[in-house]
């Protein structure tokens, strides 16, 4: 303990009392026993007086100081699980840990920003997303309310205009709701065994007519059984999403294919499309809320840009991700990979 304030007073005193003794020596009538009996005095003296400066003005202090900090540190943020060694000198402890609070309240301080930039910026999405169908249904309101209602044929072709907005602005908000909850852990995913062959055929019944009114065929491919450990409810709304997007993007009398791979401990589920496909330059960003290819084209659609975004966190729920690849004119395929069982999810 080089650094202990015993050690410090021992080294001090012993250099005042050797200055001392050395200064007395020069005097001819210092004696041995005086010189002896003042190394002695000053010896003891000056270690005592720096003993408690040191101790009690000094090293507890910076102690208690460095004890608060680390404690602070500790209990705010619990990422460094690192020990440092503390180094021999108090003082050049307490400035590492000063240091390496103030780089985690940085941190912690540019997330923060990070989050509030995108949380100004999902505000201003969902107000101008939640505009768009109130603004038509106002307007065919207010048009029906100036007159145009007294005509029974402008009347029904109104109404059945500004309830389809409403509907849009229904589902709108269902997602929303969805998106939110899933991000909030709000809903906990249910794993089970699945059996995603049937999982699928079921999701497919649910697109076959508005499939079939413009020729497009919708089959599935691949193994039987295929077993996934996951959450069927919401990866039925995985697949929901992935086919709805294949379906609404197709060129008529195309094909949509569902392809399922059993790996060894993966299965692979592909939704293929032939449709018009995505630009390289999209890609990244198709996952995002809100984010849309052709805004105006998706949205006559029915679109709300927030399927795949729920797709990316349910997927995420089940410790996986979607990948895409996509040929514009040529089509796109969707792909996702479930564990097999519940211990290789864990891995
Ligand atoms: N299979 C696909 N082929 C071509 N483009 C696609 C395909 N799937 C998604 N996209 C593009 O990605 C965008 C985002 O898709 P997403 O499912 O998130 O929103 P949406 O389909 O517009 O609305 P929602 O799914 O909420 O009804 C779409 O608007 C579209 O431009
Ligand atoms: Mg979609």
């Amino acid at each position: 303990m080089l650094y202990s304030s015993r050690v410090l007073a021992l080294l001090l005193a012993l250099c005042i009392a050797l200055i001392t003794t050395l200064g007395l020596a020069l005097f001819r009538a210092a004696t041995t026993a005086m010189l002896s009996a003042s190394f002695v005095i000053s010896f003891s003296v000056s270690y005592l007086l720096v003993f408690f400066l040191l101790e009690f003005l000094v090293f507890r202090e910076i102690n208690r100081i460095h004890t608060l900090v680390t404690k602070l540190r500790k209990k705010e943020l619990s990422d460094l699980g690192k020990q440092r060694s503390t180094p021999l000198n108090p003082l050049r402890a307490i400035n590492e840990e000063i240091y390496s609070f103030a780089e985690l309240k940085q941190k912690e301080i540019d997330e923060l920003k990070k989050l509030e930039a995108f949380r100004r910026e999902f505000i201003a999405d969902i107000s101008h997303e939640l505009k768009t169908p109130i603004f038509a249904a106002q307007g065919f309101v207010h048009t029906l309310l100036d007159g145009a209602i007294d005509d029974k044929a402008v009347r029904n072709k109104f109404l059945k205009k500004a309830a389809r907005s409403l509907d849009g602005l229904d589902a709108l908000v269902e997602d929303l709701l969805t998106l939110s909850q899933i991000e909030t852990g709000q809903v906990k995913m249910r794993f089970e065994s699945v059996e995603l062959y049937k999982l699928t055929e079921e999701v497919l019944e649910q697109f076959e007519t508005k499939a079939s009114k413009r020729g497009i065929k919708l089959r599935i491919k691949g193994d039987r059984p295929a077993t996934a450990y996951a959450d069927p409810l919401r990866i039925s709304q995985v697949l929901s999403n992935l086919v709805s997007n294949a379906v609404n993007h197709s060129h008529d009398d195309s094909e949509v294919v569902v392809h399922i791979d059993q790996g060894k401990r993966y299965v692979t589920v592909s939704v293929i499309d032939k449709g018009e496909g995505i630009p390289p330059e999209h890609i990244n960003r198709i996952f995002e809320r809100f984010y849309r290819v052709d805004k105006s084209r998706s949205r006559a659609k029915g679109g709300t840009g927030l399927g795949l975004a729920i797709v990316k966190h349910i997927l995420e729920g089940h410790h996986t991700r979607p990948e895409v690849e996509s040929t514009p004119g040529k089509g796109s395929v969707f792909s996702f990979k479930l564990p097999r069982s519940k211990e290789v999810m864990e891995h």
